[in-house]
């Protein structure tokens, strides 16, 4: 990144729920902690503040920008902070057996891969459909917009957008490729707004934001790895050891309330049988309802608007 285009897109991410979530963890100084989506290192600053110099945050991101950013903004803790530059998914091999005292995950992607057009994550700000936190990863927008058959597509919309109308905007865009590739953020968007325009307008927002919500799962295997991900943190928490997780879409926050109450619950034999015979112990103990943002938060952060932040206690 050259000079200039740094200091245009200087990380700049307001962290959601930060005393909310940081005071969830509990941080012990000395404990050793994983902030799962470093991204713009908002979290993970106020972590590293609270430990000492015996105490360790092992600091992931897939995004090799955001690695990148948060060295920098985190450099005063340098000395007690490891970054890894690889998906969350993968945190049981990457940290092999470590006990950990705490983890947060603040899912989604940060306003500087938002804003930065390139990254081709907004409907607003024209640029090629890209939509990849790595942008080593091999697939993107662009291929899951050109390639996918229509029942691929209406699937994706559906699910990952909860879009009423996926049909009809998946029709359009077959139509639309048909003539030739479609590039850009710009071109996808103008196609969802001759789909169904008038109609989304009735819903408020902008018509494209579901449809590019649904993309950007895909392309990032958003969901998949959020299940495995707790259970594995839930692993390798030591008892007493916290869980704290952001999210900003009902299709995450459902994911992670039933993984929690799996986890709180621990049997998992069929409601039928009249003892347990799985032997599965219950490991979380969930601490308090779901936090949402205080008033002040959501004048201040429109991000904020769809947080939900839940906790819980290795048992
Ligand atoms: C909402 S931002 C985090 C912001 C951060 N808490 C802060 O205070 O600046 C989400 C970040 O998580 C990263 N991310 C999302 N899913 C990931 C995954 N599966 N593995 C690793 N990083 C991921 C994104 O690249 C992005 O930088
Ligand atoms: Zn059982």
């Amino acid at each position: 990144m050259d000079k200039k285009h740094e200091e245009k897109f200087e990380f700049s991410h307001v962290p959601v729920m930060l005393y909310e979530a940081v005071d969830g963890l509990n941080v012990k100084p000395d404990g050793k902690y994983v902030d799962c989506t470093t991204g713009g290192g908002g979290h993970s600053f106020e972590i590293a503040s609270r430990l000492n110099a015996q105490g360790r945050l092992f600091c992931f991101d897939r995004d090799p920008e955001a690695i990148e950013a948060a060295k920098k903004r985190l450099s005063p803790y340098a000395d007690r902070i490891t970054f890894i530059n690889r998906n969350f998914g993968e945190v049981g091999d990457a940290l092999d057996g470590i006990g950990i005292d705490g983890a947060i995950i603040d899912l989604g992607v940060s306003s500087y891969q938002l804003d930065n057009a390139e990254r081709g994550f907004s409907y607003i700000k024209d640029a090629p459909l890209d939509m990849r936190m790595n942008q080593n990863d091999p697939k993107s927008a662009y291929d899951v917009v050109n390639t996918y058959s229509k029942e691929g597509l209406i699937r994706i919309l559906r699910d990952y957008g909860e879009e009423r109308f996926a049909p009809k905007i998946a029709s359009y865009i077959i139509n639309a490729r048909e003539n030739e590739p479609i590039k850009t953020t710009g071109q996808l968007s103008e196609i969802v707004k001759k789909a169904i325009g008038a109609m989304a307008a009735k819903d408020g927002g902008h018509p494209a934001k579901r449809t590019f919500q649904a993309i950007r799962i895909e392309v990032n295997g958003e969901l998949a790895v959020i299940e495995p991900t707790l259970t594995a943190l839930t692993s390798l928490l030591n008892p007493g050891g916290r869980l704290s997780v952001i999210t900003f879409h009902s299709l995450e926050d459902r994911i992670v309330k039933q993984t929690f109450a799996k986890l709180a619950k621990g049997c998992t034999c069929p409601p039928k049988l009249p003892i347990c015979v799985c032997g599965k112990k219950p490991q979380l103990e969930l601490i308090s309802k779901v936090i949402l943002p205080s008033d002040e938060e959501l004048k201040i952060n429109s991000r904020s608007k769809s947080a939900k932040l839940r906790l819980a206690e290795k048992i």
